[in-house]
């Protein structure tokens, strides 16, 4: 047998060279220090390659033989921590290549036909962020089940509604959570859009421009689980599109997170005092004895940023480069993997967090008793009577300014200075004022109505359960 030329990797892909590589180079070039964490897709890779090549009688099967037993037992070495990852042999591929060498000869020396690390890296990424993009969705469905719970036990709550953070209408504390069901309930079809994406065969595209050996595309994507083949080679080993799309879901997800936990901070708080997080999420002050800080929620609203960065960073390294592969693209490594495991810690944290949750419907439904939330039930109730809405509007703003001078509610006004200001209200006016008699009136679909909340739940509970 002869060498292993990537022993010297300054020879590895070609005599060409006559001086060995800088050592300042070496070091800014290799990605070997982050990119080995795609190890186990890059064997899978390979042994899919090798099968078939020998299928197509392009390697021997004892090629095939020994290129199995070599990259087994390299997991193995990899797994148990044995493996000795070398700087020189710059990323996850030439490390692999190198020991198989070492290991079984000149087989390790024929894998690499009919391939280049261009289609091979971009074959790598796409097989282990579909892994990825499997776990994620499960704990996306997670979280959505945690929120689940918590409103199947308030669908009769009653909160303020906001807008503009000003109390706006009573809402049902159910309905209120079950938007953010719905908003990761979208983040799960995105996900599977780009899954969809993801999963295709770049290998076959070699270098740039496909291959003058007789490979089996379709062999290959079978064995590997993928759905389709990339159909252009220049495209294959040069767009990280899939990557990009990721990183929009991901910070359009993270983005739904930091809406969420902002809105727990704020509930948490002394001025709102909705509901109570479990000391196990929270932390004290060195310095104010008292104080007892959601930072489990702080942080998922400020991870946001870095998962946003990502996308920014991602998009900008695409966005200049020519066809076909350039080395920018070891760049989209960090970003993608931080993106995968920020968002997967927090996906977590969170749906823990949430179920951990102790609501206090009492003070959710005294806020809802002040702001007059029930406003544009007392002008429906007078166009229920015929009154013509923008009347009906102008007459309530007299009741409410009666109500906040004199400090009451609208609902402890008496009758007689109602109808005083419109002699359609009468008796049954304080039904519609009740939060509860406001909040069953919203029963259109979508509405807060709790009979139509009940409806919902049990429809998001068939989607998440499947019973
Ligand atoms: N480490 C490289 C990357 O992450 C692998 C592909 C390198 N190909 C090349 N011709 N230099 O993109």
């Amino acid at each position: 047998m002869a060498g292993n030329p990537l022993d010297k990797k300054s020879q590895a892909w070609s005599a060409l060279f006559s001086e060995p590589m800088d050592a300042l180079v070496q070091r800014y070039t290799a990605s070997v220090g982050f990119d080995r964490r795609l190890w186990h897709a890059d064997i899978a890779g390979s042994l899919a390659h090798a099968r078939m090549l020998a299928a197509q009688r392009v390697i021997a099967a004892q090629d095939l033989a020994d290129i199995e037993r070599g990259l087994q037992q390299i997991g193995q070495e990899i797994e148990a921590g044995r493996f000795e990852w070398k700087l020189e042999l710059e990323d996850v591929h030439l490390n692999i290549e190198a020991r198989l060498t070492q290991l079984v000869g000149d087989a390790g020396k024929r894998l690499h036909t009919g391939r280049s690390r261009n289609d091979q890296v971009a074959t790598d990424l796409r097989l282990w962020l579909r892994d990825e993009i499997d776990a994620i969705a499960a704990l996306l469905a997670q979280l959505q089940r945690a929120l689940l719970a918590v409103a199947e036990a308030h669908t009769d709550t009653v909160m303020p509604g906001y807008t503009h953070l000003q109390v706006a209408q009573p809402v049902s504390f159910a309905h209120h959570l079950l938007a953010y069901v719905e908003m990761f309930a979208r983040d799960a079809e995105r996900l599977a859009d780009v899954r969809a994406r993801t999963n295709r065969l770049p290998l076959g595209a070699a270098a740039l421009a496909g291959t003058s050996y007789p490979l089996d595309r379709e062999a290959v994507a079978h064995e590997l689980g993928f759905d389709g083949l990339c159909e252009n080679s220049l495209d294959a080993v040069s767009d990280r599109d899939f990557a990009l799309e990721f990183a929009a879901f991901a910070s359009i997800a993270m983005v739904h997170v930091s809406r969420l936990a902002e809105e727990i901070v704020l509930w948490m708080s002394q001025n709102f005092g909705f509901v109570d997080l479990p000391d196990r999420y929270c932390t004290g002050s060195s310095i104010m004895p008292q104080k007892r800080n959601p930072d489990v929620a702080e942080l998922a609203r400020g991870k946001s940023g870095r998962v946003i960065g990502h996308l920014m960073s991602l998009l900008t390294l695409m966005k200049g480069q020519p066809l076909a592969y350039n080395k920018d693209n070891q760049e989209d490594k960090e970003p993608l993997f931080d993106t995968v495991d920020t968002l997967a810690a927090t996906l977590r944290i969170v749906a823990e967090m949430v179920g951990g949750m102790r609501v206090k419907p009492e003070a959710l439904r005294a806020a809802a008793a002040r702001g007059y939330a029930t406003a544009t039930d007392l002008a429906d109730y007078l166009v229920r009577k015929g009154v013509p809405f923008r009347d009906a509007h102008e007459v309530v703003a007299h009741a409410v300014k009666l109500a906040l001078a004199r400090g009451v509610d609208l609902a402890e006004l008496p009758l007689p200075d109602l109808r005083a200001l419109h002699p359609q209200i009468a008796d049954d006016a304080r039904d519609a004022l009740t939060l509860k008699g406001s909040l069953n009136a919203r029963a259109v679909r979508g509405g807060t109505a709790p009979a139509q909340v009940r409806v919902q739940i049990e429809r998001h509970r068939q989607r998440l359960t499947g019973n």
